[in-house]
Protein backbone atom coordinates (compact mmCIF):
# COMPACT_ATOMS: atom_id res chain seq x y z
CA UNK A 1 0.00 0.00 0.00
CA UNK A 2 1.46 3.15 -1.22
CA UNK A 3 0.58 5.33 2.33
CA UNK A 4 3.36 8.53 2.62
CA UNK A 5 5.10 6.11 5.40
CA UNK A 6 5.89 3.78 2.69
CA UNK A 7 6.82 5.96 0.12
CA UNK A 8 9.27 7.58 3.15
CA UNK A 9 10.60 4.15 4.17
CA UNK A 10 11.72 3.20 0.24
CA UNK A 11 12.97 6.64 -0.50
CA UNK A 12 15.47 6.19 3.06
CA UNK A 13 16.39 2.46 1.59
CA UNK A 14 17.28 3.83 -1.56
CA UNK A 15 19.24 7.01 -0.20
CA UNK A 16 20.51 4.03 2.13
CA UNK A 17 22.03 1.87 -0.43
CA UNK A 18 23.36 4.74 -2.70
CA UNK A 19 25.40 5.81 0.45
CA UNK A 20 26.98 2.22 0.67
CA UNK A 21 27.54 2.34 -2.96
CA UNK A 22 29.47 5.56 -2.83
CA UNK A 23 33.02 6.28 -4.19
CA UNK A 24 34.96 8.29 -1.77
CA UNK A 25 35.90 11.45 -2.55
CA UNK A 26 39.30 11.69 -4.02
CA UNK A 27 41.52 14.43 -2.00
CA UNK A 28 42.88 16.98 -4.08
CA UNK A 29 46.38 17.19 -3.52
CA UNK A 30 47.00 13.87 -3.41
CA UNK A 31 44.31 11.81 -5.64
CA UNK A 32 44.09 9.31 -2.13
CA UNK A 33 40.52 8.33 -1.87
CA UNK A 34 39.49 9.51 1.45
CA UNK A 35 38.30 6.76 3.76
CA UNK A 36 40.09 4.96 6.64
CA UNK A 37 43.76 5.98 7.31
CA UNK A 38 44.17 7.92 4.01
CA UNK A 39 45.89 11.16 6.04
CA UNK A 40 48.20 8.38 8.13
CA UNK A 41 49.56 7.35 4.39
CA UNK A 42 49.77 11.22 3.34
CA UNK A 43 51.18 11.87 6.01
CA UNK A 44 54.10 8.95 5.85
CA UNK A 45 53.95 8.38 1.99
CA UNK A 46 54.52 11.48 -0.07
CA UNK A 47 57.55 13.27 1.51
CA UNK A 48 60.04 11.81 -1.29
CA UNK A 49 57.66 11.16 -4.18
CA UNK A 50 54.11 12.01 -5.82
CA UNK A 51 51.46 10.11 -4.38
CA UNK A 52 50.93 8.90 -8.21
CA UNK A 53 53.46 6.53 -7.16
CA UNK A 54 51.16 4.90 -4.95
CA UNK A 55 47.49 6.08 -6.97
CA UNK A 56 48.79 4.56 -10.05
CA UNK A 57 50.32 1.12 -8.15
CA UNK A 58 48.58 -1.80 -7.44
CA UNK A 59 48.80 -4.77 -5.01
CA UNK A 60 47.89 -7.09 -2.37
CA UNK A 61 48.88 -6.12 0.94
CA UNK A 62 52.00 -8.78 0.80
CA UNK A 63 53.15 -6.36 -2.80
CA UNK A 64 52.56 -3.49 -0.80
CA UNK A 65 54.48 -4.67 2.43
CA UNK A 66 57.21 -5.75 -0.13
CA UNK A 67 57.32 -2.36 -1.98
CA UNK A 68 57.72 -0.70 1.83
CA UNK A 69 60.20 -3.19 2.42
CA UNK A 70 62.23 -2.33 -0.81
CA UNK A 71 62.47 1.20 -0.14
CA UNK A 72 63.67 0.93 3.24
CA UNK A 73 66.45 -1.25 1.80
CA UNK A 74 67.58 0.77 -0.88
CA UNK A 75 65.46 4.03 -1.00
CA UNK A 76 66.39 5.58 2.81
CA UNK A 77 62.61 4.73 4.30
CA UNK A 78 62.70 5.11 7.67
CA UNK A 79 61.30 2.18 9.92
CA UNK A 80 57.58 2.72 10.94
CA UNK A 81 55.89 1.53 14.05
CA UNK A 82 53.98 -1.88 13.17
CA UNK A 83 50.63 -0.64 14.38
CA UNK A 84 51.31 2.36 11.57
CA UNK A 85 52.75 -0.02 8.82
CA UNK A 86 49.88 -2.22 9.31
CA UNK A 87 47.03 0.30 8.66
CA UNK A 88 49.54 1.61 5.88
CA UNK A 89 49.83 -1.47 4.40
CA UNK A 90 45.63 -1.84 4.72
CA UNK A 91 44.68 0.90 3.36
CA UNK A 92 46.13 0.79 0.46
CA UNK A 93 45.42 -3.15 0.14
CA UNK A 94 42.18 -1.85 0.01
CA UNK A 95 42.34 1.26 -1.96
CA UNK A 96 44.25 0.12 -4.85
CA UNK A 97 44.06 -3.82 -5.01
CA UNK A 98 45.40 -5.64 -7.65
CA UNK A 99 42.49 -5.72 -9.67
CA UNK A 100 41.40 -7.80 -12.69
CA UNK A 101 39.25 -5.39 -14.23
CA UNK A 102 42.19 -2.71 -14.81
CA UNK A 103 42.90 -5.08 -18.03
CA UNK A 104 40.63 -5.40 -20.44
CA UNK A 105 39.01 -8.10 -21.74
CA UNK A 106 40.45 -9.97 -24.91
CA UNK A 107 39.01 -9.18 -28.15
CA UNK A 108 37.07 -11.81 -29.78
CA UNK A 109 39.30 -13.22 -32.78
CA UNK A 110 35.80 -12.43 -35.20
CA UNK A 111 36.69 -8.87 -34.29
CA UNK A 112 40.41 -8.51 -34.64
CA UNK A 113 41.58 -7.13 -37.49
CA UNK A 114 42.93 -9.50 -40.46
CA UNK A 115 46.27 -10.04 -39.31
CA UNK A 116 48.88 -8.72 -42.23
CA UNK A 117 51.63 -11.52 -41.19
CA UNK A 118 49.84 -14.13 -41.67
CA UNK A 119 50.09 -16.12 -45.07
CA UNK A 120 47.77 -15.00 -47.68
CA UNK A 121 45.37 -18.29 -48.41
CA UNK A 122 46.77 -18.91 -51.78
CA UNK A 123 50.59 -19.03 -50.15
CA UNK A 124 49.64 -21.55 -47.68
CA UNK A 125 49.15 -24.41 -50.82
CA UNK A 126 52.62 -25.84 -51.44
CA UNK A 127 53.32 -24.91 -55.31
C1 LIG B 1 62.40 8.25 2.19
C2 LIG B 1 61.77 8.53 0.94
C3 LIG B 1 60.50 7.74 0.64
C4 LIG B 1 59.34 7.68 1.37
C5 LIG B 1 58.99 8.40 2.64
C6 LIG B 1 58.46 6.81 0.66
N1 LIG B 1 59.03 6.37 -0.50
FE1 LIG B 1 58.16 5.28 -1.95
N2 LIG B 1 59.82 5.42 -3.07
C7 LIG B 1 60.96 6.13 -2.74
C8 LIG B 1 61.88 6.15 -3.87
C9 LIG B 1 63.21 6.85 -3.92
C10 LIG B 1 61.24 5.42 -4.90
C11 LIG B 1 61.72 5.17 -6.31
C12 LIG B 1 61.18 6.33 -7.12
C13 LIG B 1 61.39 6.15 -8.56
O1 LIG B 1 61.66 5.03 -9.02
O2 LIG B 1 61.24 7.16 -9.27
C14 LIG B 1 59.95 4.98 -4.36
C15 LIG B 1 59.02 4.27 -5.09
C16 LIG B 1 57.77 3.92 -4.64
C17 LIG B 1 56.81 3.16 -5.38
C18 LIG B 1 56.98 2.62 -6.78
C19 LIG B 1 57.55 1.23 -6.64
C20 LIG B 1 57.63 0.53 -7.96
O3 LIG B 1 57.76 -0.69 -7.93
O4 LIG B 1 57.56 1.18 -9.00
C21 LIG B 1 55.72 3.00 -4.59
C22 LIG B 1 54.44 2.25 -4.91
C23 LIG B 1 56.00 3.67 -3.35
N3 LIG B 1 57.24 4.24 -3.42
C24 LIG B 1 55.12 3.72 -2.29
C25 LIG B 1 55.40 4.34 -1.09
C26 LIG B 1 54.57 4.23 0.08
C27 LIG B 1 53.29 3.42 0.17
C28 LIG B 1 55.14 4.99 1.04
C29 LIG B 1 54.69 5.17 2.45
C30 LIG B 1 54.70 3.98 3.26
C31 LIG B 1 56.36 5.56 0.47
N4 LIG B 1 56.47 5.13 -0.81
C32 LIG B 1 57.21 6.43 1.12
C33 LIG B 1 61.21 6.76 -1.55
C34 LIG B 1 60.28 6.92 -0.54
Amino acid sequence: MKTPGTLLLLASLFSGAAVVAQEPELDAFTGFRMTGDWELVRANCIACHSAKLMTQQRGTAAQWLSMIRWMQEKQNLWQFEPDVEARIVAYLAENYPPAENQRRAAIPPDLMPPNPYSPAPDNTEPH
